[in-house]
């Protein structure tokens, strides 16, 4: 009997979630039988329909359930029956924020066999990771709307930027480029955003200098222009919140799309954190069989690597890729298994 048994909350959601998580969740029970650890899921039926039924997105009770998990593995959440806003700021953000998750970590990498949009690149072209700060900036919901409905209505929407929460934030991704080829770039907007510009800059100078990695810088607009046209130029990229969210969906695209783009949620710190695919719910799809749940496995193993069982997560990943080439002709469930059998034999899926 095993003595390592993580604890992982299942927030599968809507639309593919619980598709995609289920094929994630068997591959993760592969890598425990194989590597000797065992795995207590707790599912939550947080989501679209949860909220019609009781008008919460989130109850306190089950955030503090949250808490003392040792992660969290989400499907995806939203559904066009549901407001817009309502169960991303209520569910996802309110986690994100919750449990300080400040860092979300995206990799932008191309894999063998997944076709790319952009002409002649292979998978040795494309393989940076994003670090998005993930607690602050514009998404912190400061702002209002005043005289609404008439004609001097105004709304702000505020963007905070902290010294403490930007320095954070870049130390994690200091230290990923030290792990990787050891070259950060910093992208913001600093000839118009010169107040959070600044900041960032400086305390991304201050913290390249103390952690020796080679520290560049590009305008989020031309780092959009060089994502597509030499994507080799970046190995880890620093940015705020929002530019994050923007270029983690571009780089999705260059990389052959949501199918493979993977997100950890983390706070380096402490547990719990919060692993998710890129990809939304879906709902056109949904329940169809054709959701590719290599993106939830990709981030199941991100998970597998935040918890310290670094062999399984390198082996889940390994079974993703072996299984990439041709994906498309297999449904959701047949792919799950594919990589769950490769998982569980340490051999490609043939
Ligand atoms: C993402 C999503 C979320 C975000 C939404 C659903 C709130 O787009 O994780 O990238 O904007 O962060
Ligand atoms: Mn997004």
């Amino acid at each position: 009997m095993t003595d390592r048994v993580y604890r992982v909350a299942v927030l599968a959601g809507d639309g593919i979630g619980p598709e995609v998580v289920a094929e994630a969740r068997k591959v993760v029970e592969a890598a425990g039988a194989r590597f000797g650890f065992g795995l207590d899921w707790v599912d939550y039926d947080l989501g679209a329909d949860r909220w019609h039924a009781t008008g919460e997105a989130l109850p306190d009770a089950v955030l503090e359930e949250l808490r003392e998990v040792d992660a969290i593995l989400l499907g995806a959440v939203g559904r066009p029956d549901v407001p817009p806003g309502v169960l991303e700021r209520g569910l996802l953000l309110r986690l994100r924020f919750e449990l300080d998750l400040y860092v979300n970590l995206r990799p932008v990498k191309l894999y063998p066999g997944v076709p790319s949009p952009l002409a002649g690149v292979k998978p040795d072209d494309i393989d940076l990771v994003v670090v998005r700060e993930n607690t602050e900036g514009v998404y912190v919901g400061a702002g209002g709307t005043v005289h609404k409905g008439g004609p001097a209505e105004a709304a702000t929407e505020t963007s905070i930027e902290t010294r403490a929460g930007v320095e954070r934030c870049l130390r994690f991704a200091a230290a990923k480029a030290r792990q990787r080829a050891g070259r950060l770039t910093l992208v913001h907007k600093t000839n118009v955003l010169v107040h959070a510009g600044d900041l960032w800059q400086r305390a991304a100078r201050a913290v390249a200098s103390e952690t020796g990695v080679a520290l560049d810088y590009a305008h989020a607009d031309a780092a959009c222009l060089y994502l597509v046209d030499d994507p080799g130029r970046f190995d880890v990229i620093v940015t705020d919140n929002l530019f994050g969210d923007i270029l983690t969906d571009l780089g999705a695209a260059v990389a052959g799309g949501l199918g493979t783009a993977a997100s950890a949620n983390l706070n380096p710190d402490s547990s719990p954190s919060l692993f998710e695919p890129v990809h939304g719910s879906a709902p056109d799809i949904a329940g169809t069989g054709r959701a590719n749940p290599v993106a939830a496995v990709l981030s199941a193993s991100l998970l597998l690597d935040h918890l310290g069982e670094r062999e399984a997560a390198a082996a889940v990943e390994a079974g993703a890729v072996a299984a990439l080439p041709g994906a498309a002709g297999y449904s959701t469930q047949a792919l799950g298994d594919r990589i769950a059998t490769a998982v569980a034999g340490g051999g490609s899926p043939d």
